[in-house]
């Protein structure tokens, strides 16, 4: 499948968690199958930009192709200019936010709450295009099937972001007054598929292969977009790209394997982040990747009382060490999707980010 002029490997994709996929952890998903990557959302205030953590997110260094950059906001100008400021500094694939309930960012009209309002959510996509154009730069959509039970808009905006210009559009099966409760619904999604030439990717409550089997039957859809079932398990990517391909389900990795590229996960994490915020941002990603393990709760609970790289390194070995001591593979997974965002994990963050030196 392709976006634009980028053929992509495969048709199984990350979907852009803010806080979570970050330049190493998409890097992580491309390396172990992920077809595609989106990055966490940038903000379109220019006033913005400057500061620390945009400026870690509009940072691709060594990013594989293609590097595709979501942008959120609630102005078509301003959402042009941080298109072309994004292109700028690398972004091959600009995305549009119209899927994330976060309040932050909703109480100003952006994510999907642009939803409720078609003629701005139009101006908006018809903004971004246009600056896009020049640069040969494809633009796509991701939104929620509408913003409210009664109100499901998802076809009729798919169908005007097509004709202005968008080449892919992928829906998440909620609206946004759901937040992330409930069930995802991929009647919806279906009818988008079907109102649509360009390629439509679906997403929500996604966590198995035979669910990624059976959503993609379902729904028509052309690709997958996995969020939360990856945090912690960035090769569930290649789980469901081979299940989708054989029909047989991979073992599950070896405990060493796991070992190693958590090891390496975290390494580029603190590179990206320094010492402070990066150890301490690490946790939640440490947390998902034990959370199911044996010994993972109390392993969890000892991770908040180390703060240095060093310790965090050795800390993570250790447990990985005595793991492979009872077993050659990690435990299979269940197959439910584990809460929506860790708030306490993503509360902290905050805080770290507030303390950062
Ligand atoms: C922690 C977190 C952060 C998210 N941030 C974004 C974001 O920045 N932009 C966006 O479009 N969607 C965002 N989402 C929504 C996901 O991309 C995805 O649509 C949603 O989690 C449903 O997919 P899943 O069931 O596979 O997790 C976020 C979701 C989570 C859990």
């Amino acid at each position: 499948m392709n976006i634009g002029p980028y053929a992509l490997a495969n048709n199984v994709f990350a979907a852009p968690m803010a806080g979570v996929t970050d330049r190493p952890f998409r890097q992580l998903c491309k390396k172990l199958g992920a077809g595609y990557a989106v990055s966490e959302m940038v903000t379109s205030r220019r006033d913005l930009w400057d500061t620390l953590k945009t400026s870690r997110r509009a940072n691709h260094e060594g990013e594989a192709a293609p590097i595709a950059v979501q942008i959120a906001g609630t102005d078509a100008q301003m959402m042009a200019d941080a298109a072309a400021y994004n292109i700028d500094r690398g972004a091959q694939i600009i995305d549009i936010n119209m899927g994330c309930p976060a309040k932050k960012v909703c109480n100003k009209w952006a994510g999907s709450a642009l939803m409720q309002n078609e003629a701005l959510a139009l101006q908006i996509v018809e903004a971004v295009v246009a600056a896009c154009l020049p640069h040969g730069v494809p633009v796509t959509l991701k939104m929620r099937t509408g913003w409210a039970p009664g109100h499901k808009n998802a076809v009729s905006i798919a169908r005007a972001a097509e004709s202005a210009g968008v080449q892919m559009i992928a829906v998440h099966g909620r609206t946004r007054e759901q937040g992330y409760k409930g069930l995802a619904e991929y009647d919806t999604i279906a009818e988008v598929k079907a109102a649509l030439r360009i390629p439509l990717v679906a997403n929500g409550d996604i966590g198995s292969p035979e669910k990624a089997r059976d959503v993609l039957a379902y729904t028509g859809a052309d690709a997958l977009m996995i969020g939360r079932a990856a945090q912690g398990r960035p090769w569930i990517f290649r789980e469901l790209t081979h299940f989708l391909a054989t029909g047989s389900r991979l073992a599950p990795p070896l405990v060493l394997d796991v070992k190693r590229l958590l090891l390496d996960h975290l390494l580029d994490h603190y590179q990206l982040y320094g010492e402070f915020t990066g150890v301490r941002t690490a946790r939640k990603h440490i947390a998902w990747y034990v959370n199911a393990l044996p010994g993972g709760d109390a392993f969890r609970s000892r991770l908040n009382a180390l703060e240095d790289c060093r310790a965090q390194l050795a800390a993570v070995g250790e447990f990985f060490d005595a793991l492979g001591a009872q077993a050659d593979r990690i435990p299979a997974p269940a197959d439910g999707l584990r809460g929506p965002a860790d708030k306490q994990a993503m509360n902290n963050d905050k805080k770290t980010e507030q303390a950062a030196p």
